[in-house]
């Protein structure tokens, strides 16, 4: 069991080796640590800082003193059993769980507290990815992607009301997708690894300050899974935005993730780098219960 494992139950910071800043509050960044090999994702400010979070449905604790930090340019992989938070932990980034303590912070916007008319201006800025691509099946490829684009006009604009402009850059971001050619076919008769393309250029017409994908590749073979994650990974490097995916198959966090974070019954028990873990460190993330008296990670050093 390497030592990479962890329980972060202080506020910060989440890894012993994190040169950044724990608090976006300072104005220098944090002296860079020997680390050479992701140093540069981190001289960077953290987009998103998730402390202490606490999320109750009803009365049952979902997340449990969670921290996050993610910066820009990294693709960071969310990992846990079914029904270990993931899902909920991506919906309190943008404002739909109930926050029942900690702070949110997102691209400058405190979801906990949160002005008039701001959550919608949150949600412009976060582009999501879904399992199921939620893409209009009936309605063109071109158009499932300018539909990013309300996330800025409002609704109003629904039937013609796209501008050149739009349309141009709608094709742009098909083309850097790899579908360009499809951009007129309606969406329902593309495979599934090219819907999920659509979707993520949808996300993209948005210009998205960061992306969350929740489980963006459980309806692909693996050959199709590859490929779309990398395709989110090289968007957070090339864009310089934090792309958050949750994932169940260990091997696709393992190969295409800059850094893995780990959920079990709602608390983080794994924060490190993806370089220096292997499969046997996020065991724990399913480890059967009957076996772990404590619910906890053993050996856990940090
Ligand atoms: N809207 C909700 N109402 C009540 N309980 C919920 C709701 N959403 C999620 N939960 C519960 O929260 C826990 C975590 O769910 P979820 O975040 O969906 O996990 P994951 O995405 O890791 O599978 C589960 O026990 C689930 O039943
Ligand atoms: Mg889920």
């Amino acid at each position: 069991m390497s030592a990479a494992l962890r329980m972060p139950s202080v506020p910060a910071p989440l890894v012993a080796a994190d040169p950044a800043p724990a608090d976006p509050a300072p104005a220098t960044p944090a002296p860079m640590t020997s680390e050479p090999s992701t140093g540069e994702l981190r001289q960077a400010l953290p987009l998103i800082t998730v402390r202490d979070l606490r999320v109750a449905y009803d009365t049952k604790p979902v997340l449990d003193h969670v921290d996050l930090d993610l910066f820009p340019g990294e693709m960071v992989a969310l990992l846990g059993a079914s029904g270990s938070g993931k899902s909920t932990l991506m919906r309190s980034l943008t404002g739909f769980a109930p926050i029942s303590g900690g702070s949110v912070r997102v691209a400058g916007h405190d979801v906990t507290n949160l002005r008039r008319g701001e959550l919608r201006t949150l949600r412009s800025e976060v582009g999501q990815v879904f399992q199921q691509f939620n893409l209009v099946p009936r309605m063109s490829v071109l158009t499932n992607v300018l539909a990013g684009a309300l996330h800025h006009a409002g609704p109003i604009n629904w039937v013609g009301g796209f501008s050149g402009a739009d349309r141009r850059r709608a094709l742009a971001l098909l083309d850097r997708v790899g579908i360009a050619h499809k951009a007129s076919e309606p969406a329902r008769s593309l495979s599934g690894g090219q819907q999920q393309r659509v979707a993520i250029a949808r996300a993209l017409m948005q210009r998205p300050r960061a992306i969350l994908a929740d489980e963006p590749v459980a309806s692909l073979d693996p050959k199709l899974a590859d490929a779309v994650l990398a395709l989110l990974r090289q968007i957070a490097a090339e864009d310089g935005i934090p792309v958050l995916v949750s994932l169940h198959v260990l091997p696709l966090a393992l190969a295409h993730s800059d850094r893995i974070v780990g959920l079990r019954h709602g608390e983080m028990l794994v924060s490190a780098r993806t370089s220096e873990l292997d499969a046997a460190d996020l065991a724990v993330l399913y480890a059967d219960d009957a076996h772990d008296g404590h619910g906890h990670a053993t050996g856990a050093a940090a």
